[in-house]
């Protein structure tokens, strides 16, 4: 089998957490059911996996800002408290490339109105903008970081409202259960911005499967909204039965009837396809997936490439052979229950 991309699985740093030095991580999440749906007021049901970020953070005695982005790039630049409140001035660097690290300490420092120098360094084992919640999880755990370097424990509700609304301010729009998920861990169902965490629910053994490339949410989410306004009658119904397979699907998951819950995942993935959110790419790893003995396969997330994932009882190995030969980068990890965790201080 083809070896895993590194850049993808590889291992978060080993940091060595002095004194002044915060060690904060956050997982990444998978949809199980009801992406789209969920921006029509549809639930959806997301759950985290056992693929983090890392985030250490030193405080410095300047008002130098710096973080570093294992494989992705750095920026340093100067906090200051202008009019209209903290910001990093005089950037330089990979700015566009960590924006969301930018724009989630600015929103923590304008939150907290204090800002000392901070020095970060980043790694994750969550392939980037591939649909698996690496920006979910970089932003709390980077707000949750920069708070704590300024002396400052903020609540989860208030971690998950900055990095909501550093993802809102560089996507546009953006929904609350990618950082709800990374703060909370588990299994969360979502509805019109209402997050419930679901205590009693089976871990199914699950493969990600990944296309390599990416497409950008915002551009699928207003695909399916175009053709829903052009024909709501065939629209509407395909929102509101994804909906029913989120609620089937947790009931399922409550009474272990996990080969319910993969026939519900490939009714979801044939919506999905209705609404023209998959690809051939996708299609083709899906397909592959169940005739290797997946129990269900759907896209996890706004499709256009990113992941799919399988659900599978004892065929991991299989299924991540068909992921492979199909051209997917197959993903093996977990759904895993922890949530935002500060490792050290
Ligand atoms: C993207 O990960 C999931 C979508 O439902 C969009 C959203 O919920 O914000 C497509």
């Amino acid at each position: 089998m083809r070896s895993i991309s590194k850049t993808i699985l590889k291992k978060p740093l080993q940091h060595h957490t002095g004194e002044n030095t915060k060690h904060v991580t956050a997982p990444g999440q998978i949809f199980l059911f009801g992406e789209h749906a969920v921006v029509y007021g549809q639930p959806a049901l997301v759950v985290s996996i056992g693929l983090r970020t890392d985030v250490k953070a030193k405080r410095l005695d300047t008002s130098r800002f710096e973080a570093v982005s294992e494989g992705v790039g750095k920026v340093s630049g100067n906090i200051k408290k202008s009019p209209e409140g903290w910001k990093i001035a005089d950037t330089q660097g990979d700015k566009e490339k960590l924006k969301y690290i930018l724009k989630v300490s600015e929103n923590v420092f304008k939150h907290l109105d204090s800002g000392s120098g901070i020095k970060l360094s980043i790694s994750s084992e969550l392939p980037l903008g591939a649909g698996l919640g690496s920006s979910s999880s970089v932003t709390t755990a980077v707000s949750e970081a920069v708070a704590l370097t300024q002396g400052e424990k903020i609540e989860k509700e208030t971690i998950i409202d900055l990095a909501y609304q550093a993802e809102k301010e560089i996507q546009g729009r953006a929904s609350r259960a990618g950082v709800g998920v990374a703060v909370h861990g588990g299994f969360l169902k979502i509805k019109n911005d209402k997050l419930e965490t679901l205590e009693d629910l089976s871990n199914p053994d699950i493969i990600v499967g990944y296309t390599g490339k990416n497409a950008k949410t915002c551009e699928l989410v207003e695909k399916v909204k175009k053709q829903k306004s052009k024909s709501p009658n065939i629209y509407d119904p395909m929102i509101r039965a994804i909906g029913q397979t989120t609620r089937e699907g947790i009931r399922n998951l409550r009474s272990n009837e996990i080969e319910k819950v993969g026939v519900l995942m490939n009714v979801n993935q044939s919506l999905l396809e209705g609404l023209g959110v998959s690809t051939s790419h996708l299609n083709q790893l899906i397909q592959s997936s169940r005739d290797a003995g997946a129990l269900g396969a759907k896209i996890t997330g706004a499709g256009g490439g990113g992941c799919m994932i399988s659900l599978c009882r004892k065929n991991a190995g299989k299924i991540k052979n068909a992921i492979d030969r199909e051209n997917g980068i197959p993903i093996r990890t977990e759904i895993s229950g922890g949530g935002l965790k500060i490792d050290s201080e």
